[in-house]
């Protein structure tokens, strides 16, 4: 694989009007939203779900990829086809979740570091002849106290760059993930601080590590107050230090920034975005790499009648990728 072809995925993902919807859940993760709605976390469960949304007509229109977890990228649609066969002959790229989740760091209470970097060539190119095109690996940053420290932000920072670096090498386009979590009582000011002190280190590393910039998709938080912060930021506070923050910290080379919703209700993680882009032209293009933000209508429909309720969930996934996608053209209205 090229330069030039790790650089022609990248500009892909971040397509105009096109951003990711991430079903990358582990089976964890999964299990907490299948309780949520009562459905029972089995592995044909996983598959339904997935094929439900993977199905969804017309998704290609809005959506560029979609981020998979290692059992949803060997799985196939109940006729047969593989996910990635379906993805690819509809132009949706395949990317894979690598990471194999958040560690306690040894020496630093509370403060989380991600894992997975052994054996992590050997999987990628495995990954690659499955399909993938690009590859996720998500580092958890929490505010708290005197936290994150910045042992924890350098070793999260140096991890994501060694998978970069293993990405590119197997011909996939890293998508780097440093998400500082909206949980606690911080204000935006603190998040600000957070969120640019991590960027500022995560491309050192990238440097260090000789990542190629053009090949690589940063996966972003948006920057606002904590959950529990008494003073709530509106859409304007979000827009405006969030696109700051990302000026003063990612170089223009980078082909596109992606945010995670993060927790945010739908509406609010597509305002945000919309606003953002509302500001622009900005020296990289502004998408969606959403989760929850993409799915959480619809598994709530799909988990009350699976089979009633096919057709309504996968129109709300449609309206959903819609929305999301006007809104990374700063076009969404509410
Ligand atoms: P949320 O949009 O639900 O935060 O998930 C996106 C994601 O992939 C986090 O890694």
């Amino acid at each position: 694989m090229s330069i030039e072809q790790l650089e022609s995925i990248a500009q892909a993902m971040v397509a105009p009007g096109k951003g990711i919807i991430a079903i990358d859940e582990s089976n964890n993760t999964i299990k907490k939203r299948f309780d949520a709605v009562g459905v029972p976390n089995t592995e044909e469960n996983r598959r339904a779900y997935r094929e439900m949304l993977l199905t969804t007509p017309g998704l290609n229109q809005h959506i560029s990829g979609a981020i998979l977890y290692d059992e949803t990228i060997r799985q196939s649609t109940k006729a047969g086809v593989p996910f990635t066969k379906l993805m690819l002959d509809a132009g949706i790229l395949p990317g894979i979740k690598v990471d194999k989740g958040p560690f306690p760091l040894a020496g630093f209470p509370g403060e989380l570091v991600t894992e997975g970097l052994d054996g992590l060539r050997e999987r990628l190119n495995e990954y690659a002849k499955l399909g993938a095109k690009f590859a996720k690996w998500r580092a958890v940053i929490t505010i708290s106290g005197d936290a994150p420290s910045g042992t924890c932000i350098e070793a999260n920072c140096h991890a994501l760059a060694r998978y970069a670096a293993l990405c590119q090498e197997a011909g996939i386009v890293p998508m780097v993930e440093p998400e500082v979590l909206m949980d606690g009582a911080h204000d935006i000011d603190e998040c600000y601080e957070v969120t640019e002190a991590t960027l500022r280190s995560l491309f050192a590393s990238l440097y260090e590590q000789n990542v190629y910039l053009e090949g690589t998709i940063l996966k972003a938080s948006m920057v606002l107050a904590g959950k529990d912060c008494p003073e709530q930021s509106d859409i304007d506070d979000v827009a405006d230090a969030t696109i700051r923050c990302l000026k003063a910290s990612v170089p223009a080379s980078l082909p596109g920034i992606v945010f995670l919703s993060g927790g945010q209700s739908d509406e609010q993680a597509t305002a945000n975005l919309n606003a953002m882009n509302q500001q622009g032209p900005h020296p990289w293009p502004l998408s969606f790499s959403y989760g929850r933000a993409m799915q959480q209508a619809a598994l709530k429909l799909w988990g009350k009648d699976m089979a009633a309720n096919f057709a309504s969930a996968q129109s709300t996934v449609a309206q959903r990728a819609r929305e999301n996608g006007l809104a990374a053209l700063g076009q969404w209205k509410k």
